[in-house]
């Protein structure tokens, strides 16, 4: 699998995530434009809304960090196999992403599918598209 390095640094991930209130821990990795890896994990609060995904997390980290462009993106949960990521952070990955970017998902044991983000945000909003 030539997303390994992506794998291993979305399950460190999600070794730290928070979420004592759903039980469902969820990593994420990016590989950005520059080369660099950056992982995430879902976040809970006991103020229910206030939690945020693994996906945002890896994508704060690579905006943080001064990266822009995703390659790749990987995601992974511990009890779901291939999971998809939510509307939200689809659209969030877009934000950086081109329409083929790679969306890797997982089983515990690595990449069973990939798709392009267009395929999962089809006619997503863009501020490009305006008048
Ligand atoms: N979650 C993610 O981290 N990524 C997704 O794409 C779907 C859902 C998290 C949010 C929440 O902490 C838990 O999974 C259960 O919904």
């Amino acid at each position: 699998m030539t997303q390994q390095d992506l794998f291993e640094s979305a399950k460190a991930a999600m070794a730290h995530s928070h979420s004592p209130y759903s039980k469902f821990p969820v990593g994420a990795a990016i590989r950005a434009k520059s080369g660099a890896i950056y992982a995430g994990c879902n976040i809970e609060n006991a103020s229910y809304p206030e939690g945020w995904c693994a996906e945002t997390s890896a994508i704060s980290q690579m905006v943080v960090a001064g990266d822009t462009e995703i390659s790749e993106i990987l995601v992974l949960a511990e009890k779901m196999d291939k999971i998809t990521p939510c509307g939200g952070c689809r659209q969030r990955i877009s934000e950086f992403a081109s329409a083929s970017t790679p969306v890797h998902l997982c089983d515990a044991n690595g990449v069973v599918e990939t798709v392009a983000i267009e395929d999962l945000l089809p006619k997503s909003f863009d501020l490009d598209d305006h008048t």
